[in-house]
């Protein structure tokens, strides 16, 4: 039997599979004031110091990392020729930019930011325990040949739909940790291969992503020398992730972007189980306050923060329950529950979701490639959905009413994040160029 989803706008769309917005009614102001939250906005400064003194031993490991002395940062483009194509050349839809995950270094994706960081800042907290390095001693000690011996003692573990097990994997591998990734059926087979040759013991599931989590969670409960990264839990992951709203302060301001009361932003973020967007998220609201609106995106058939959110149950909702099949291309998506973690932080944190059908993603991997010259996997292409909904669709024209926001719209921002695609080979990028070119001349 499938689950009632209440009354709302959305939700005939959504049980449908049709493309639409869902607008939170639990939205609110200051949200992350919310001292119930499992976690406080400090930690997010806690996190970029993390990073910046991590810095030195990740440009060590990480020879790509030199130019940015160890930073894992991303660029912001604005998009010209593309708001055009995408249909976004009118005034009413403000500036429109690209943050470009989808290039990060390291590990070619958003995964980026929480993997690393998960497994630099366990390696540390593990050093520091073990005494293989000392308070004022020097991080890059960690990339010795002492610290590698060390760590190639204990093992990392995670669960995956491709990206998060290559982040980590690289991670891990770059210090000299086992790795073991369990994949989830949706693993595209070039990620495998990728860690493979990375020396990482691959496990693939014949079963979907929540699946892949639960047997990696169970395989490393029993084994003290098995660290076990937990997407549907992890507050490290999720802190990683936030500290990459705070390279926008600056990149904005670059481009002249003011964002205040009169001049909102708005963040498109493509969601899976929830930690990469949620985590942008908490820190977008902690650099930019109720001036930043954040909003998910999920593929039609794997709306997993949508559903849950909407229910408004506080037992986790998966897509299964409503009749979805959780079936997509978008392989970083295809997640059928969401972390009941950050669904409580996001609880009035986040604007809205908004879902895409596949055909939809190829066109838009596709045109970003012509016009823009991004490279970007069926995933990262998602947000470009999200000016037309929020300035066309009827949901998207009442959310701004009532927060206000449509005479401002001329003024906003509006940021699409591109969350991966740099590592994928030339010949499976050329299969999805294909696929688009195909439904392009039909
Ligand atoms: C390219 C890409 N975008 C977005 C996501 C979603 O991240 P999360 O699962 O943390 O919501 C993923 C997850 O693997 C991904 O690979």
């Amino acid at each position: 039997m499938t689950l009632q989803l209440p009354n709302d706008p959305a939700r005939s769309d959504v049980l449908s599979a049709r493309p639409t917005l869902w607008i939170n009614s639990l939205y609110r102001d200051d949200a992350i004031g919310d001292t119930c939250l499992p976690l406080v906005p400090d930690q997010v400064d806690v996190a970029q110091s993390d990073w910046e003194r991590l810095a030195p031993l990740l440009e060590t490991c990480f020879p790509e990392l030199k130019k940015t002395a160890g930073a894992i940062r991303s660029d912001l483009t604005e998009l010209h020729a593309l708001r055009e194509a995408l249909g976004y050349g009118g005034g009413e839809f403000g500036r429109v930019f690209a943050k470009a995950d989808s290039a990060l270094p390291v590990a070619g994706s958003i995964k980026a930011r929480g993997g690393v960081y998960e497994v630099f800042v366990f390696a540390e907290e593990l050093a520091r325990r073990e005494g293989l390095i000392g308070d004022r001693e020097d991080i890059r000690h960690l990339a010795s040949a002492e610290a590698r011996a060390f760590f190639s003692s204990y093992s990392i573990a995670v669960g995956s739909t491709g990206n998060l097990g290559l982040s980590v994997g690289v991670a891990a591998r770059a210090l000299g940790f086992e790795a073991t990734v369990h994949m989830s059926s949706d693993a595209k087979p070039w990620k495998v291969e990728r860690l493979r040759k990375l020396g990482v013991k691959v496990v693939q599931h014949e079963a979907d992503y929540t699946t892949a989590v639960e047997n990696a969670r169970s395989a490393a409960e029993d084994d003290p020398a098995v660290y076990f990264v937990d997407d549907e839990q992890s507050r490290r992951l999720f802190l990683g992730y936030s500290v990459a709203a705070s390279e926008l302060v600056d990149q904005l301001q670059t481009f002249g972007v003011a964002v205040d009361a009169d001049h909102p932003l708005f963040l498109y973020l493509p969601c899976g189980i929830g930690g990469a967007p949620g985590g942008v998220t908490y820190g977008a609201k902690k650099v930019f306050g109720d001036n930043a609106h954040c909003f998910f995106v999920e593929p039609v058939q794997s709306p997993c923060a949508l559903v849950h959110m909407m229910s408004g149950s506080e037992e986790l909702v998966s897509v299964y329950d409503v009749g979805l099949t959780n079936s997509t291309e978008a392989d970083g998506m295809a997640v059928a529950r969401m972390s009941a973690f950050v669904a409580t932080v996001m609880r009035n944190m986040l604007a809205g979701v908004f879902t895409v059908d596949d055909a939809s993603l190829f066109r838009w991997l596709l045109l970003a490639h012509e016009v823009q010259g991004l490279r970007l996997e069926p995933s990262a292409a998602a947000g470009f959905a999200g000016p037309g909904f929020i300035v066309k669709h009827p949901q998207g024209r009442a959310f701004c009413e009532r927060l206000k926001l449509s005479d401002r719209l001329r003024q906003a921002t509006h940021v699409v994040w591109t969350t991966g695609g740099s590592f994928v080979p030339q010949e499976q990028f050329d299969q999805f160029l294909e696929i688009a070119q195909a439904s392009r001349s039909r």
